[in-house]
């Protein structure tokens, strides 16, 4: 188990009688190379539970443990050393820093870490070529294309090789070309590395394209469940929706990636045609 998440709980307190129970009883549990996301609308706690996780915050009751090691009980001076080790972050608007170059930007948590230029140089290289890079490596952030700079903030993900990567939206400014490439990416890593994921999406296509969909609504785990391929639906009073009793659809073995292009590409068509649907 990579992580496990008990009674989590979160408040924020606002003064006065203003509470808002940003998670109010999470429980969940991710084993080691998962693939999965979390889902829900605006204000259910998704980046809360995230923020959690990554260290960033401290809930008020419940434990978190990552790669065994409870998270939640232990002192802050050690949280910024399990935050840069244990997990990795990617963002929507991909976070670089624009005076550094991309490998620069990759060797940045590798140097706060501690890790010396010597050994963090030919790391950074590595963690470039993981994302098809290595040939923009002194392109700085506003010499690469969206897709691209989201692909260095993955490469800077992974250099400490994270036990979990954590991604905020991490498609939400890419257009949908560079979304699927960059969710091939990560589904390739997840597949050759044995890295876990946990991608929070508002977007059906992205959440279909991973293999475990968590639910949230106020601050809570609504559902949780294996996409067992997944043909989409609408659904009565609800926008897109999974629908997890799909047939599974004949899908070519081998080769991840030729997979996810065409699980992508079969959603993509099944949304277009739903959309085209209501529109008439
Ligand atoms: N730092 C904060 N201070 C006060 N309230 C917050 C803070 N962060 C989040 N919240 C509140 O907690 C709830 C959950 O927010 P959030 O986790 O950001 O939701 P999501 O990412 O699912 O949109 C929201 O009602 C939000 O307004
Ligand atoms: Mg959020």
């Amino acid at each position: 188990m990579i992580l496990s998440i008990r009674h989590l709980k979160k408040t924020y307190d606002m003064g006065g009688e203003n509470v808002v129970h940003a998670l109010t009883d999470v429980d969940l549990e991710v084993e080691r190379g998962e693939f999965m996301s979390i889902m829900g609308p605006s204000g259910s706690g998704k980046s809360t539970l995230l923020n959690m996780i990554g260290c960033l915050d401290r809930p008020d009751s419940g434990s978190i443990a990552i790669d065994g090691v409870d998270v939640t009980t232990m002192p802050a001076r050690r949280l910024p050393d399990v935050r840069g080790r244990k997990v990795g972050f990617i963002f929507q608007t991909f976070n670089l820093v624009p005076t550094l170059s991309a490998i620069e930007n990759v060797e940045l948590p590798m140097r706060y870490a501690g890790v010396k230029g010597k050994k963090a140089r030919p790391a950074a290289l590595q963690a470039l070529a993981k994302v098809g890079l290595e040939d923009r490596a002194s392109h700085f952030p506003a010499q690469l294309s969206g897709g691209q700079a989201q692909r260095v903030a993955i490469a800077r993900a992974l250099a400490l090789e994270p036990a979990i990567i954590l991604a905020d939206e991490p498609t939400g400014q890419l257009d949908s070309k560079s979304s699927e490439l960059v969710m091939n990416m990560l589904r390739e890593l997840s597949e050759t590395q044995g890295q876990t994921f946990i991608i929070v999406t508002h977007d059906p296509i992205v959440g279909a394209a991973t293999d475990r969909v968590v639910r949230m609504s106020d601050g809570g785990v609504a559902s949780d469940e294996q996409t067992h391929w997944p043909e989409l639906k609408q659904e009565p009073g609800s926008a897109l929706a999974l629908r997890r009793d799909a047939a599974p659809t004949a899908v070519t073995p081998a080769n991840g990636n030729g997979r996810l292009d065409q699980q992508m590409q079969h959603i993509r068509a099944t949304v277009n045609a739903i959309i085209a649907d209501l529109e008439h």
